[in-house]
């Protein structure tokens, strides 16, 4: 289990490294094991932009012998308005592609997003290695 606080662009790199070494741990494909990275990587950015601060938890499962990565992204920033919104290609409040929280959906085999208007975000999601 690791927990990233992210408060500057270099803990997002250090959270997407760590992502990619879980993700070789659980024997996760190349190719997973970028797509957990970006997911990560997408999360991270989101923490810095619209919380400032916050943090990324990565915890190894293993189900039945069947090993998985859970990333949590957890901050106490502004929260989402809209969450609906948030989900779609294409919105943002920043200018932005808007594609990250929609990308960390289909990136990631569950996503959860919960959010409070004033109080925080978190996303759970998890990614299963492929047998
Ligand atoms: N952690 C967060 N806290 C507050 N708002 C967020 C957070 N993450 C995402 N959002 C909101 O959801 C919108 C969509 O996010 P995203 O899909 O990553 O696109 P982008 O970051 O390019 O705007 C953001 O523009 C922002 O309004
Ligand atoms: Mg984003």
């Amino acid at each position: 289990m690791e927990h990233i606080p992210i408060r500057a662009d270099t803990d997002v790199l250090a959270a997407r490294q760590k992502g990619r070494a879980l993700g070789l741990q659980a024997g996760f494909s190349s190719i997973d094991i970028t797509l957990l990275a970006t997911a990560i990587s997408e999360l991270a950015r989101n923490i810095l932009l619209y919380a400032h601060e916050g943090e990324i938890e990565l915890r190894l499962l293993n189900e039945g012998g069947r090993r998985g990565i859970m990333v949590i992204a957890r901050d106490q920033g502004p929260g989402i308005v809209d969450i609906e919104r948030a989900l779609q290609d294409g919105f943002s409040t920043s200018g932005g592609l808007g594609l990250g929280l929609p990308g960390v959906k289909r990136l990631m085999d569950t996503f959860e997003l919960k959010s409070t208007y004033g109080a925080g975000t978190v996303v759970t999601a998890v990614k299963w290695e492929l047998r």
